[in-house]
């Protein structure tokens, strides 16, 4: 059964591109409630673990150093159906075919720098979520 809550990062580009706040934006306007939130940084240790499922493609180095490279921002968003939800929010991971009124349209620029993470599925939210939320910090 579906669960309620998905993970996100708002990516280094987009924190580099003064994003944060637009994202937040669409993000609450589509009904997202916002369960956890921090800016932090990923070190090539936590990128390289966190898309482990990605070590073999040819992107994967590029992905790493992108990923680690400045601040992002993690959250926790709830809402009903919210993986299928958020990742029509966020549209296609190269932004050339994500759908008008998406986030990935307004603010992503390549398929490599695409300015949000979205998980895929219940069990990822949850792992994803846990990688960078204690319990005290999940409201
Ligand atoms: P996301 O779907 O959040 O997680 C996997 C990431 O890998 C994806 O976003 C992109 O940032 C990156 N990615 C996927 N495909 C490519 C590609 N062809 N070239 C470079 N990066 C990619």
């Amino acid at each position: 059964m579906a669960t309620n809550r998905t993970f996100t990062m708002i990516k280094p580009d987009a924190v580099e591109n003064g994003h944060i706040g637009g994202i937040l934006n669409m993000i609450a306007e589509a009904g997202f409630k916002i369960v956890s939130l921090k800016l932090t940084q990923l070190t090539t240790a936590d990128a390289q673990a966190f898309y482990a499922v990605h070590a073999a493609r040819p992107f994967y180095g590029e992905l790493v150093e992108f990923m680690s490279r400045g601040p992002i921002v993690a959250a926790i968003l709830e809402k009903e159906n919210a993986i299928e939800e958020f990742r029509t929010l966020i549209g296609a991971t190269n932004p050339a075919d994500a759908a008008e009124g998406t986030i990935r349209k307004k603010y992503a620029t390549s398929i490599g720098e695409n300015a949000v993470h979205g998980s895929d599925s219940d069990e990822n939210a949850a792992i994803e979520g846990a990688f960078h939320f204690a319990g005290r910090e999940q409201f």
